[in-house]
């Protein structure tokens, strides 16, 4: 069973991949299917189905929007990214590390309670010393010593953490303080554990 289970997910996988590129999918039939399949869940997850402004464009364009959607997007996530009020973007590393490794939370199978993580190490390399890590995202290590440790480009890495969207228009890093999926002092660590001298991700 599982086996079959399987071999149609690479199916549907390959043949969304086909209609990617052939587009021959009229997209509202494909949303009326998706909105189909979560007619059981709670409101809350029903209205995680639809897309905002940003990600219809993305969608629509097979994330290539044009140079002006590219700039408009870009313009209306920055002006979202909310900074911690005390104006400090820099926690503390040891806690940003478990945001980086941590890939569980929200997930269906998840406990409502159970900590959530940024999951990085599923995109990124980030400390030498760790061994596993995806390669979706550009290596992140020596990111803080690259950038001299500047207080502006740890400010700007708060913001891409907070929303990836306000750098890059259909970014496919998760959107972590847009969405409310990392907390403030979440963002503040892993920023540190990026700029923090002492992390092993400038070792
Ligand atoms: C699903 C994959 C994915 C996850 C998870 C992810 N990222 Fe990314 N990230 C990317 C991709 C892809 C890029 C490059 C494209 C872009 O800039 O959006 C990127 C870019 C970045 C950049 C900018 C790199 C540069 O070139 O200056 C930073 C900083 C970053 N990620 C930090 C993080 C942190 C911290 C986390 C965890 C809280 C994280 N990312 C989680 C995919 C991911």
């Amino acid at each position: 069973m599982k086996k079959i289970i399987l071999a149609a997910c690479i199916a549907l996988a390959s043949g969304s991949a086909f209609a990617q590129s052939a587009s021959k999918v009229d997209p509202a039939l494909v949303d009326r299917y998706v909105q189909s399949m979560w007619s059981k869940v709670s409101d809350e997850w029903k209205a995680r189905v639809k897309q905002d402004e940003t990600q219809a464009i993305c969608s629509a364009t097979l994330n290539a929007p044009s140079a002006a959607e590219f700039e408009k997007i870009v313009a209306r996530e920055k002006a979202a990214v909310v900074f911690p009020a005390d104006g400090k973007v820099m926690g503390d590393w040891k806690a940003g590390l478990k945001v980086a490794n941590t890939g569980t939370g929200g997930q269906f199978s998840d406990k409502p309670e159970t900590y959530k993580g940024g999951n990085c190490y599923a995109c990124h390399q980030m400390a030498p010393s760790e061994l596993s890590f995806g390669t979706l995202g550009p290596s992140l290590t020596g990111y803080g010593k690259a950038r001299k440790f500047a207080p502006e480009e740890a400010k700007a890495a708060y913001a891409k953490i907070y929303n990836a969207q306000a750098v890059m228009a259909c970014s496919q890093m998760p959107r972590f303080g847009h969405n409310k999926f990392l907390t403030e002092q979440q963002m503040k660590d892993v920023t540190a554990f990026l700029f923090d001298p002492e992390s092993p991700v400038n070792k």
